[in-house]
C-alpha cells in the first residue's frame, strides 16, 4: 500500500491542518507525525481519535514506511531533516501545501532543491504536488504561481485549492477535521484526486 507524505520545508503553510482534514477522508491504516513540534499529535490530544506514531529512529521509520499492507500517511515538520528526507524518498504521493504570499511561494525554491537531492539519493524523479492553501475568496487567477511552479523541476500544481476558512482552526482546536459544508467538500475532492493518482 502507498505512502502519502505532506511536506514543505517551510513551517506554517498548512501541512498539519491539511493532514488532519485529509486523514478524515483517506482513512489511512497508519499515521506518522515527524514534526519535532508534534503538530498533529498535539492537535489530536485536544480531542481527536487518531492513533499517531512518532519516532526519531531512522531504522524504525524505514520499517514502518516499507510495510506493504498499509496505507501510510505522514505529516512532516517545516524543516529539512534526515527523517523528512527518508519519508520523501519512500513516498508514493507527496503533497506540498503552500500559502499564496510571495514569501511562502519563494520558499518552494528551497524545497525543490531538497526534492532534487532526495531524488538523486533514491534514483527516482520525485514530484511534489503543490496545493494552494489559505487562498482568499476573491482570488481568481493563479498565473504568477503557475509560472513559478513551471520553472521547478520537482513540482506540479494540483488543480485543487483550499480557501482561507475560520472553520479549519476552529475544528482543529478540538483535534478534529471539518466534517461538513464547503471545506469538507474541498477535502473530499482532494482525497479523491490523490487516490486517483496513487
Ligand atoms: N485554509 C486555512 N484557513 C485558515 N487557517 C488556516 C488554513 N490552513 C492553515 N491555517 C492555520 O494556519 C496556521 C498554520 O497551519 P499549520 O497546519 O499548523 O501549518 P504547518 O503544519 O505547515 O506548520 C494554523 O494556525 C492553522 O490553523
Ligand atoms: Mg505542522
Amino acid at each position: 500500500m502507498p505512502v502519502i507524505c505532506v511536506a514543505n520545508s517551510k513551517g506554517g503553510t498548512g501541512k498539519t491542518t491539511v493532514s488532519l482534514n485529509l486523514i478524515h477522508h483517506l482513512e489511512p491504516d497508519f499515521i506518522i507525525d515527524l514534526d519535532i513540534h508534534k503538530g498533529l499529535s498535539d492537535l489530536n490530544r485536544l480531542g481527536g481519535q487518531l492513533d499517531i506514531h512518532r519516532t526519531r529512529d531512522t531504522g524504525q521509520l524505514l520499517s514502518w514506511l516499507q510495510n506493504e499492507e498499509k496505507l501510510i500517511f505522514v505529516d512532516t515538520g517545516g524543516f529539512d531533516s534526515t527523517l523528512n528526507r527518508i519519508a520523501l524518498g519512500q513516498s508514493d504521493f507527496i503533497l506540498t501545501p503552500t500559502g499564496e504570499d510571495p514569501s511562502d511561494q519563494l520558499r518552494l525554491l528551497d524545497f525543490d532543491e531538497t526534492m532534487a537531492a532526495v531524488s538523486d539519493e533514491v534514483n527516482e524523479n520525485l514530484v511534489a504536488h503543490v496545493l494552494l492553501n489559505r487562498v482568499h475568496h476573491s482570488r481568481r487567477s493563479f498565473d504568477d504561481f503557475d509560472e513559478l511552479i513551471g520553472g521547478l523541476k520537482h513540482m506540479v500544481r494540483l488543480p485543487n485549492v483550499i480557501p482561507q476558512s475560520a472553520a479549519l482552526p476552529k475544528a482543529a482546536f478540538n483535534g478534529s477535521a471539518v466534517k461538513s459544508g464547503t471545506i469538507a467538500a474541498h477535502f473530499s475532492k482532494l482525497a479523491k484526486e490523490i487516490k486517483k493518482k496513487l
